[in-house]
């Protein structure tokens, strides 16, 4: 293929995404992300960022951010090892390992990196042996990253085994463990999301932290969607579980409930961390956080602390919003994440009824097919403690009108 012909063939691609209709469009906000913001000229109400906690245009956070720059510059221009490393990277990494209950933890520059540098780095080393096999143990409905993360992982460590295991699934799980029982695998991972971003869903910790136990492998939460919104104290899904402190490994985002900019991080034992700051290819390759971004995610964190409120206030909006939604007559699923999927079948419903929310004054993102089942499209909506009651109200006016207007309630 030359070059005139590449073109030509990703132009044809392109064309074909749009006729499937998974043609992903961006709309500009003409203001700064919050519960409400503009586009096309005028205030919506925002139901699809995963500013759960409302910090990401904080006040407290954004004036976090002016210090971090004021005190400490704009850019690293290095990688940590190099000369990229700040006390306060060092102070975020002790904040946020003892906020999701774990030993140390180390930055990365986003949760997707910092998946995609877990697994080779553990498992690409042979240790000394020469004769040995590892396993990894993934749900089948983990994140893009973490699949990645694998993906590459194999690519370098031929020793490594995938199993995936059905999404949620403790039994099958269990049943896999039981057949590779007599297997001399050398390291055991089990990996899963805390929340499951397409359904908001929680992944079973109890039953996933017992077989890791049984089985002497390295249990490992996503806790991208979870930190900050569950828990009643905003510390994830294993608070709210009831597990805080007994995972082996957490990562997580700063990107979302955490402030919303960017950045990862990967949590657990002192020498796991320790291992990956020598190991993690995106530790070691590419650029620290920059300052203003972690003296920002600091102050998330200092809010998250002492303003218990305000997590309690994602939970109250998100309770009512998940009450008042059913109450109008829509099919939403179960569950106590801000995370509320609106059921609505098939993707043309979904399509039509997302572009006429946002003439109503709601924005809100459909998801269809490939994303999600065939014949399970729905509106995924998402709140925010950045929701006041009059804006959630809002929104359930628009939801009402226009789910009469076609048919859905
Ligand atoms: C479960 C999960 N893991 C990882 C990521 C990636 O996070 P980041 O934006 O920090 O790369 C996301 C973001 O969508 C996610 O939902």
């Amino acid at each position: 293929m030359n070059l005139t012909e590449l073109y030509q063939t990703l132009g044809d691609e392109l064309k074909k995404i749009e006729d499937a209709k998974t043609f992903k469009y961006e709309v500009p906000l003409e203001s700064v992300q919050n519960g409400i913001v503009k586009v096309a000229g005028r205030d919506v109400v925002m139901l699809a960022s995963n500013n759960y906690l409302g910090l990401a245009n904080h006040p407290k956070v954004v004036e976090a951010a002016h210090r971090g720059l004021d005190e400490w510059g704009y850019g690293m221009a290095s990688v940590r090892f190099l000369c990229g490393t700040e006390p306060i990277h060092l102070e975020l990494e002790r904040r946020i390992a003892a906020f999701v209950g774990c030993e140390a933890a180390i930055l990365h520059g986003s949760c997707f990196a910092a998946n995609e540098a877990f697994f080779t780095a553990i498992l690409s080393n042979d240790f000394g042996q020469t004769e040995y096999q590892d396993v990894i143990y993934s749900d089948q409905f983990n994140h893009a990253s973490i699949i990645d993360g694998i993906r590459l992982c194999r690519a370098v460590a031929k020793n490594a085994v995938l199993r995936l295991y059905r999404n949620r699934d403790v039994d099958h799980l269990a049943q896999m463990l039981d057949e590779d029982k007599d297997k001399n695998y050398r390291i055991r991972i089990i990996v899963t999301d805390g929340v499951f971003s397409m359904e908001g869903f929680m992944a079973p910790l109890e039953g996933l932290h017992r077989l890791a136990r049984e089985h002497g492998a390295l249990f490992t939460v996503d806790e991208s969607h979870a930190t900050g919104v569950l828990g009643a104290t905003g510390r994830g899904t294993p608070e709210e579980l009831g597990l805080h402190g007994q995972i082996d490994c957490i990562t997580g985002t700063f990107g979302k409930a955490l402030g919303g900019a960017s950045g990862g991080f990967i949590a657990g034992k002192k020498e796991l961390i320790e291992f990956l700051r020598q190991k993690s290819r995106p530790y070691t390759f590419s650029n620290s956080m920059p300052p203003s971004v972690v003296t920002a995610s600091l102050a998330a964190i200092d809010l998250i602390e002492q303003n218990p409120q305000i997590v309690e206030k994602l939970h109250d909006n998100t309770a009512w919003f998940r009450e008042e939604i059913a109450r109008l007559g829509f099919s939403i699923l179960p569950g106590k994440h801000a995370i509320v999927p609106i059921m609505l079948g098939e993707a043309a419903t979904a399509q039509q009824m997302s572009r006429l929310l946002l003439d109503e004054g709601v924005y809100i993102k459909g998801l269809w097919y490939p994303v999600v089942p065939k014949g399970e499209a729905r509106l995924r909506g998402q709140i925010s403690a950045a929701h006041s009651k009059n804006d959630l109200d809002r929104a359930l006016d628009a939801f009402k009108r226009t789910g009469k207007r076609m048919g859905v309630i």
